[in-house]
């Protein structure tokens, strides 16, 4: 995780440093610290704590001339949040700072090694083996007519594990090195200075010609030019990409939090994911370059993926096994790469990440791939490692998502999987024409009935109001609703750090009812008509056990009044698209019991939006 960028051109570098690192603190917030080159020196600045304690420090920048620089917002792995351990991390002379994202996996070994050298280290980071490194090959590379690149490159080979890496020299005043491996690097062209970072967003006020570094490249940025190496040092041609978000998206845009305007610009989402499906009443998955022979030869699904996405892909599974009848497995990522999955011949493997970069989920599409197995990636950020690296890429098209927890880019991946179901059943002939057009319909309608539930927030606001006190919650449903509430429950607890479960509604009683008690809040999701008597059973189960019954259901299900202590109504829609309403709730649920409880939604302690780490 962690978030690095850097800066070389003809403005003050410190000021567009902290801007760029404001964009990137989603991945990552405990200390931050910037490296600027004055003209004679390099001066660092870090400490612990938000990024506002390093504006602060340096009077927004303005303490810290030069217009060379590279900044940093961390998450820490290796060594507590503190000063000493925040980035940037110098040599002992002072003349080489460096910036990192990733983990130096064999970094006891190469402190061990350095040590027996005489280095002094002055933080328990694993990335300040790289700037002592750095700094043993650069003197022991003197004579060398490329002196930096040799450097550089013999740096690359003796570290293992991921990095993203920013650098600066003090004898080379005229530059900005980054490299990386597994962890993500672009580089923007601006027309007042070049720019690196580890996302788009950081550079977008700056640029939108964007170079991605690949795995093992290296960059190398002066005021008026990029030059691109292998890890052999050897100079490489890049082509650069124009970037066509919108900017505005990366800012909070009139609302009080990024969590509460993702949650609004849903219906977009599911708009700009859909729409360019849907051609002439069919849905057209162009990018997913499989023949209908592909399709019905498909044997088994995986879906590997993390955390909310994750969550998509239990709800996919209901939906791609109902509708196309292919099985389906869907893994955690971290625990499908270690597990020696089975996969065989004509299997697909679809990876859902938001940020494409996710280091479990990475690992797992490479797992696939090495195994010969056809991969799909639905996947948010464009050119991402996972989009580069999947046989196939499906994108969801919900823009830069800042928030830590993910709610429009949830939304937009149900969106991809429900295409993918109906196309598959459709080619499998598993449904007709007339049903595929009633789906359609039922699709279209989608953005409006979000934006309805979204309009309708008071109800869930006196709700949230009434249990910011809360100190455990449940959330019970089965099939579909069972996979919403792992993410309503999910969204509850890691914003308000209000303790929080999902659960089967038929499993309850193996165990969980045992802590419900007089007043526990149990979030009941009832949108499967097939399963209404079923959950209703349950829900009459806790109540008469004292729990409090807030029911998520459809609108003909006005039973439930009769079962539940509050209820919110989701419009009808098909039984496979429920979720896409019955999370709205949940979602706005979560937020205001979060604000109630003061907490920083958008920024939860420990946790990072981009998990480039195992
Ligand atoms: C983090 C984020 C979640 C996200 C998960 C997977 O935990 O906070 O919102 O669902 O990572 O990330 P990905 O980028 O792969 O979707």
């Amino acid at each position: 995780m962690c978030g690095i960028v850097g800066y070389i051109g003809e403005e003050q570098a410190a000021p567009i440093l902290l801007d760029g690192l404001a964009k990137l603190e989603y991945r990552g917030y405990d200390s931050a610290g910037m490296a600027i080159y004055d003209g004679e020196k390099i001066n660092i600045q870090k400490s612990m704590g938000r990024l506002k304690v390093l504006s602060e420090l340096t009077h927004d920048g303005s303490t810290m001339p030069g217009c060379i620089g590279i900044g940093h917002t961390r998450w820490a792995t290796h060594g507590e949040p503190s000063d000493a351990n925040a980035h940037p991390h110098f040599n002992e002379s002072k003349t080489i700072a460096v910036v990192h994202n990733g983990i130096i996996e064999n970094y006891v070994k190469l402190k061990k090694k350095l040590t027996d050298k005489g280095y002094q280290f002055l933080s328990e980071t694993d990335t300040e083996v790289v700037a002592h490194l750095l700094d043993y090959y650069y003197k022991k590379n003197e004579e060398k007519p490329d002196r930096i690149i040799e450097t550089i490159t013999k740096v690359m080979h003796r570290v293992e594990g991921s990095y993203a890496l920013g650098i600066i020299f003090q004898d080379q005043p005229d530059r900005v090195y980054a490299l990386r491996k597994d962890s993500p690097l672009i580089v923007g062209k601006g027309a007042h200075g070049n720019l690196i970072a580890s996302d788009v967003p950081a550079v977008l006020k700056y640029t939108r010609d964007v170079y991605f570094i690949d795995n093992e490249e290296i960059a190398c940025l002066t005021k008026e030019e990029i030059s691109f190496f292998n890890s052999d040092g050897e100079s490489i041609e890049k082509t650069s990409k124009r970037i066509d978000w919108d900017i505005n998206a990366a800012e909070k845009g009139g609302y009080e939090h990024f969590l509460l305007k993702e949650m609004y610009e849903q219906p977009k989402t599911v708009r700009d994911t859909l729409n360019p499906r849907i051609k002439d009443g069919q849905i057209v998955i162009e990018e997913l370059g499989m023949t209908d022979e592909e399709i019905c030869a498909i044997n088994r699904i995986h879906i590997v993926a993390c955390g909310s996405a994750y969550h998509t892909g239990v709800t996919a599974k209901y939906i791609m096994e109902g509708l196309a009848r292919i099985p389906v497995e869907v893994d955690l990522a971290s625990e499908f790469r270690y597990r020696n999955p089975i996969l065989q011949k004509n299997d697909l493997v679809i990876i859902i990440s938001q940020s494409g970069e996710t280091a479990d989920s990475l690992a797992a599409l490479r797992e696939a791939k090495e195994q010969g197995i056809t991969t799909l990636g639905i996947v948010n950020v464009v050119g991402s490692s996972i989009a580069r690296e999947a046989d196939r890429v499906m994108y969801t098209w919900a823009g830069p998502e800042i928030s830590v927890a993910t709610t429009k880019a949830y939304s937009a991946q149900l969106i991809a999987h429900y295409l993918l179901a109906i196309h598959f059943a459709k080619v499998k002939g598993m449904i007709t024409d007339e049903k595929v057009a009633d789906m359609i319909t039922e699709l279209k309608a989608l953005p409006a009935q979000i934006e309805m539930l979204l309009a309708n927030k008071e109800k869930i606001q006196k709700m949230a109001n009434r249990y910011v006190g809360a100190k455990d919650v449940f959330f019970i449903g089965r099939g579909i609703d069972y996979a919403i509430g792992l993410e309503g429950s999910l969204k509850l607890k890691e914003i308000s750090y209000i303790h929080s479960e999902a659960y089967a509604a038929g499993e309850l009683k193996h165990g969980t009812i045992s802590l419900i008690e007089e007043g526990t809040l149990v979030i009941s999701l009832v949108t499967q008509k097939d399963l209404y008597l079923k959950t209703i059973s349950n829900i009459v189960e806790v109540r008469s056990r004292g729990a409090v019954v807030f029911a998520v259901t459809n609108e003909d299900n006005t039973e439930i009044e009769k079962n539940a202590d509050y209820v919110i109504y989701v419009p009808q829609t098909n039984k496979y698209f429920t979720n896409s309403l019955a999370i709205v709730p949940l979602q706005l649920f979560a937020y205001y019991v979060s604000i109630g409880r003061g907490c920083d939604v958008d920024k939860p302690r420990n946790l990072a939006k981009s998990v480039t780490v195992e």
